[in-house]
């Protein structure tokens, strides 16, 4: 097995490489004085089983250039079997057109990932399960739900839980979730009544007295997240805190965290954290290498992944 890392979260490789307990392939990741990725593999990958760790985090165009390019190589190169390593797919939110004249993006970029060359996908959390079957090759979809179920039985060991989905696309997720840890479900339901009115938040379940836990795929501007927390509190809620697998946490985001009624917001390392992300008194991130360090072992080992999640 070979391990190639892009640059948009080393980190995360390197710790990938350390569970693995397998180095990271010395692969060159640079650019030229216009800009453009220049990519040079200097080990011999041929006949090798090959994962490309990189997320599609910002800038995504970039991080997107690299992976296609860094694939290319390799295939150039007779690597046997390329995984790409995804664990934040940008461009997930684009699945379907919002509107006529519009792009299905997320389409785009998985057939670019395999017009590359990726022989496999390993992502995490995508955004919709359905965007599987855009990559018209075998596609792994993790689920950050058992690092998250560790975390939540050391944190609240003996409360009154719920588990809430902010919205009503994220219920599968959060129903998921409330069946691992055995706890009730709530939904934040926003609705605008009449175009032009602000939209109202209702949430339907009893909350009141319950340490919430409100559960989504991705934190982007933090606004799904902070005005159902909001919402929860102003019903009666004791506290909130946010398990969410992806922190994009774009623009001002940190600094509406910070300034939220939220206890706590617990990401993943999918992106790789900002130095605000890691200076932020109520954000805490998990480590996410052993789950797809051990989804790298079985693959590479043919065997099963999703006996990960039963
Ligand atoms: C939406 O469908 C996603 O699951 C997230 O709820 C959304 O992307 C969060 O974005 P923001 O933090 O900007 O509200």
């Amino acid at each position: 097995m070979k391990l190639v890392a892009g640059n948009s979260n080393r980190p995360l490789a390197e710790a990938i490489s350390t569970y693995l307990n397998a180095p990271l392939t010395k692969c060159i990741v640079r650019r030229f004085a216009d800009m453009e990725i220049f990519v040079e593999v200097q080990e011999n990958v041929r006949g090798e089983d090959v994962f490309v760790i990189q997320s599609t985090s910002a800038p995504a165009n970039d991080h997107l250039m690299e992976l296609l390019i860094i694939i290319d190589a390799l295939k150039r190169a007779s690597a046997r079997r390329i995984t790409a390593v995804i664990p934040y797919f940008g461009y997930a939110r684009q699945d379907r057109k919002p509107g006529p004249r519009t792009p299905i993006s997320a389409k785009l970029v998985a057939n670019m990932i395999v017009r590359a060359g990726a022989d496999r996908v390993l992502t995490l959390d995508l955004h919709a399960g359905q965007i599987q079957g855009f990559f018209d090759i075998p596609t792994d979809n993790l689920f950050a739900a058992p690092l998250m179920v560790d975390d939540i039985r050391k944190v609240f060991p003996k409360d009154n839980l719920m588990v809430v989905s902010p919205d009503v696309g994220g219920v599968v997720r959060a129903r998921g979730l409330a069946k691992r840890i055995d706890a009730p479900l709530a939904i934040v339901d926003k609705r605008r009544e009449r175009p032009g009115d602000s939209e109202v938040m209702n949430v339907i379940g009893d909350v009141s007295g319950r340490s919430c836990i409100l559960i989504d795929d991705i934190v982007d501007s933090g606004g799904t997240l902070i005005n159902a927390a909001d919402a929860l509190l102003d019903k009666g809620a004791k506290l909130v805190t946010g398990y969410i697998s992806h922190g994009v946490l774009s623009g001002g985001a940190v600094a509406r965290i910070i300034s939220s009624r939220l206890k706590e917001l617990v990401i993943t390392d999918s992106i790789l954290p900002s130095e605000s992300v890691i200076n932020a008194h109520n954000i805490r991130v998990l480590p996410s290498a052993p789950l797809l360090g051990e989804a790298v072992a079985r693959t590479a080992e043919e065997k099963s992944v999703s006996s990960l999640f039963y």
